[in-house]
C-alpha cells in the first residue's frame, strides 16, 4: 500500500497552506530506523507480555534486574540505529518554517539527532537516566556500565521515560496542548493513538479547527475524521512529499534569470 501521487500532492498543499502545522509521531515512526514499535505484529508488547510488565514502575520494587536488563537492552537497541530519512525532512520543514512543533510519544530521541528543534516527549526519553532516590540525572550510557544501575548514593537508577503507572509530565503536556491550539494542520505519524492522554491530542486539534493528516500502515480510531488518512510507509511519504515541496522551494529561491 502507498498513497496515491493525488494525496501526496494534497499532503504537500495542505502544508504549504496551513499557517501552523504540529506533527504528532509514534512508535511507527521509527520502524524503518530499525526499532520495534508496540503494537504491529513484531511489536515489542507482542513479542513478550512481560515486557509490558517490565516497563512498568511496579517493575522497579519487584523485578529490578529484569527491569535493568530490558531497558539496557533497549538503550543499547537505540545506540545500534540512527534516524532515517522521514526523521531528517521533518527537521527540514522545521527549518523552512513548514511545521512549528514535534510532539512525540517516542523515547528514542531521533527526532533531536536527526536535527528537529522544538521537539516535546511526552513519554520522556531513554537518553538520560534518574536515580529514584536522590533524583540524581545522568545520560544513559552510564546505565549500561557493569554497576550503572546503581546510583553513588545507593539508590536504583532508572530511565527518565514515562512508566505505566506513572503520570505524563504536566509541563510537557500543557506545552503540547498550547502548540496544538493555534495549528491549522495536524499530522499523525505512526501511531495507534491506543494510549491517554497521548491520544487526546488529535482531537484537540480537530476541535480547535485544524486539518488532520494521518499517515499510518493501517486505520487509526481518528482515520474516519481526518481530511487525509494515508496508508503506507512514513519514510516514503514524507520523502515524496518533500520531493514536491523541495522542488516548489528550490524554484522560489532560484535567482530570477534575466
Ligand atoms: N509506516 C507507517 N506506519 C507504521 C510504520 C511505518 N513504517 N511502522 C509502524 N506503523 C504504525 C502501525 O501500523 C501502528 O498503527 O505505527 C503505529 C504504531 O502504534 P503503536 O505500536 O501502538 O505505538 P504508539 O502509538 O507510539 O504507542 C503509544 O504506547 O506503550 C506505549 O509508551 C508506549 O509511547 C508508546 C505508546
Amino acid at each position: 500500500m502507498k498513497p496515491t501521487t493525488g494525496e501526496i500532492a494534497e499532503f504537500a498543499s495542505l502544508l504549504r497552506g496551513a499557517g501552523r502545522a504540529v506533527v504528532f509521531t509514534g512508535a511507527g515512526m521509527s520502524t524503518e530506523s530499525g526499532l520495534p514499535d508496540f503494537r504491529s505484529a513484531g511489536g515489542l508488547w507482542k513479542a513478550s507480555h512481560g515486557f509490558e510488565e517490565l516497563a512498568s514502575r511496579n517493575a522497579i520494587e519487584t523485578s529490578y534486574a529484569e527491569f535493568v536488563e530490558f531497558y539496557r537492552w533497549r538503550i543499547q537497541t537505540l545506540n545500534a540505529h540512527e534516524p532515517h530519512a522521514g526523521h531528517r525532512v521533518l527537521a527540514e520543514w522545521q527549518r523552512r518554517g513548514l511545521v512549528a512543533t514535534i510532539i512525540t510519544q517516542n523515547v528514542d530521541g531521533y527526532h533531536t539527532t536527526a536535527g528537529a528543534a522544538r521537539v516535546l516527549e511526552l513519554h520522556g526519553t531513554l537518553r538520560h537516566v534518574r536515580c529514584e532516590n536522590c533524583g540524581g540525572e545522568r545520560p544513559s550510557d552510564e546505565f549500561l556500565r557493569v554497576d550503572g544501575f546503581c546510583c553513588p548514593c545507593g539508590g536504583k537508577r532508572r530511565p527518565m521515560v514515562v512508566l505505566f503507572g506513572e503520570m505524563l509530565p504536566d509541563a510537557v503536556l500543557a506545552a503540547a496542548a498550547k502548540a496544538i491550539e493555534t495549528a491549522q494542520l495536524f499530522i499523525v505519524l505512526g501511531s495507534s493513538l491506543q494510549v491517554s492522554p497521548a491520544n487526546s491530542l488529535p482531537e484537540l486539534a480537530l476541535v480547535g479547527g485544524a486539518n488532520l493528516v494521518i499517515v499510518d500502515r493501517e486505520p487509526t480510531p481518528f482515520s474516519s475524521r481526518a481530511s487525509l488518512d494515508l496508508r503506507g510507509s512514513i519514510g516514503e511519504t514524507l520523502q515524496a512529499v518533500e520531493g514536491l515541496l523541495g522542488c516548489a522551494e528550490q524554484s522560489r529561491q532560484a535567482p530570477v534569470s534575466v
